[in-house]
This record gives structure tokens, sequence and C-alpha cells, in this order.
């Protein structure tokens, strides 16, 4: 895979995701990311991309210019274009798992109100946001983005690291149930009994019942969105929707 990443803060990408994982995959050759500096963009002696906004308002807002001269330099043949906004739709782990079957994936980055609408319009795919927060900028978000869909590709994780069984894989629906490691008893806290007794099956049940709990105190949302997709599953009890 080929992530071009165009913002005008390309360190800030590159930072997060020329490290750990991230970093190992692209050493491997498993993805090339480049964050491209979209001032080497402009045409002006100072370098602009930003004006003032018509119709008046406060902040400035992204030049069309440099953005249609990025992608027409940087697109492949099949390249999906995706704008990092708070307008964006929300980004979750199911749009993770189809960005990663991409071959090319370009990511332009707003910053100050915004960008002119005529390169959401002409160059762009998809709007995406991270969530219901505005950042200074879009890098980050995009960085997160790269992230989560690169960790999907095929032998960047370890076996020992897998995707399959983690929250928001499968069906999207519940959190993972709490892990614990050695020491069995820290500060006067013990690991669950039934993680030392070697019974699988109760095992999976607490997990199972934990993961419910968790998921009902921190994202009742997840329950109630299936329910309203009138999913028909019968791990999720009907007081879970109480
Ligand atoms: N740019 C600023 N805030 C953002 C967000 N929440 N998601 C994506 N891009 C952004």
């Amino acid at each position: 895979m080929k992530v071009d990443i165009v913002t005008i803060f390309p360190e800030i990408a590159a930072g997060p995701l020329g490290v750990s994982i991230i970093g190992r995959a692209v050493e491997a050759g498993q993805v090339a990311i480049r964050c491209v500096d979209l001032r080497d963009y402009t045409t002006d002696r100072h370098r602009h991309v930003d004006d003032m906004p018509y119709g008046g308002g406060p902040g400035m807002v992204m030049k069309p210019e440099p953005f249609f001269a990025a992608v027409a330099d940087l697109r492949t043949e099949g390249a999906k274009v995706i704008l990092m906004t708070p307008q964006g739709k929300p980004f979750r782990q199911a749009r993770a798992v189809e960005l990663a079957k991409e071959s090319h994936l370009i990511f332009l980055c707003g910053h100050y109100e915004g960008v002119d609408h005529r390169v959401v319009e002409a160059l762009v795919d998809e709007e995406l946001s991270i969530g219901d927060y505005v950042l200074t900028n879009g890098t980050i978000a995009a960085a997160v983005v790269v992230d989560a869909v690169v960790r999907l590709l095929p032998g960047v994780l370890g076996d020992d690291q897998s995707a399959e069984v983690e929250s928001f894989s499968g069906d999207g629906r519940r959190l993972e149930a709490p892990h614990y490691t050695r020491p069995a008893e820290y500060a006067g806290m013990a690991v669950p009994e039934v993680l030392l007794s070697g019974n699988h099956g109760a095992i999976a049940k607490w997990r199972e019942s934990q993961a419910l709990e968790r998921t009902r105190r921190n994202r009742p949302d997840l329950l109630c969105d299936a329910k309203a997709k009138s999913i028909s599953d019968d791990w999720i009890p009907d007081e879970a929707f109480a």
C-alpha cells in the first residue's frame, strides 16, 4: 500500500508513523508512507496556503490551488483521496478494514477554518472525522487513520498481536474484557480467580460477561446501535437494553 499525507506540518505525521509497529512496517516495505509538504505546491514567493473567507467571518480558508497541484502530482490509478475534517463521516474500525484493501490513499489535511470547498467537490472521494471534537489541524487525525489501517495490512501485526480478537473488530458491538498479567497479586489487588483456573469454558464466559458490563458502562451506544440495527444474535441478553 502507498500512503501520502499532504499537510503543512509533515513532521506531525512523520513522528508517530516512523516508530514502533508502523515504523517497522515501513522498513519492511509493507507500506510506503510519504509526508508531503503542501507548501511545496505553492507558486508564490511567500508560499501562501490560506486566504480570507469569501462572505466574511473569522479565520482563514485553505486555498484550492496547492491541493489541486499536489493531488495531480501524487495521484496514481485508483488512488483514494480522503480529506480529514471534523465535518467528515465518523471514522470507525469497519472503515479501517475497507481502507486496508486500497492500494493508494492520499490524505489531505486541513488547517485554520477549513479548506476551499472546490477541493471537496472536485478531488475528494471521502471526508473523514476521527471524533466529535476539533483539532488544530487534520494531520494528527490522518496519522490516527493511517495507524488504524496499516496495522491491518497482512503481516504487519505478529500472530501474537492478532487484530481478530479486539474491540470493534467483527461485529463492532462490544468492548474487550479486561486483561491481567503477572503478578497474580499486586498492591493488594488480586487477579480474578477464574483467570488462574485453567477452565477455558469458565474463562470465556467470564470474559463475555465482563465485555458486556464494560460496554454497558463505557459505551452503551454500541448496545443501542445493535438493537437499532435489529441484529439478531443471542449473546446480548435483553436486559442489556433496559
Ligand atoms: N481536523 C480537525 N479536527 C478533526 C477531526 N476531529 N477529525 C478529522 N480531522 C480534523
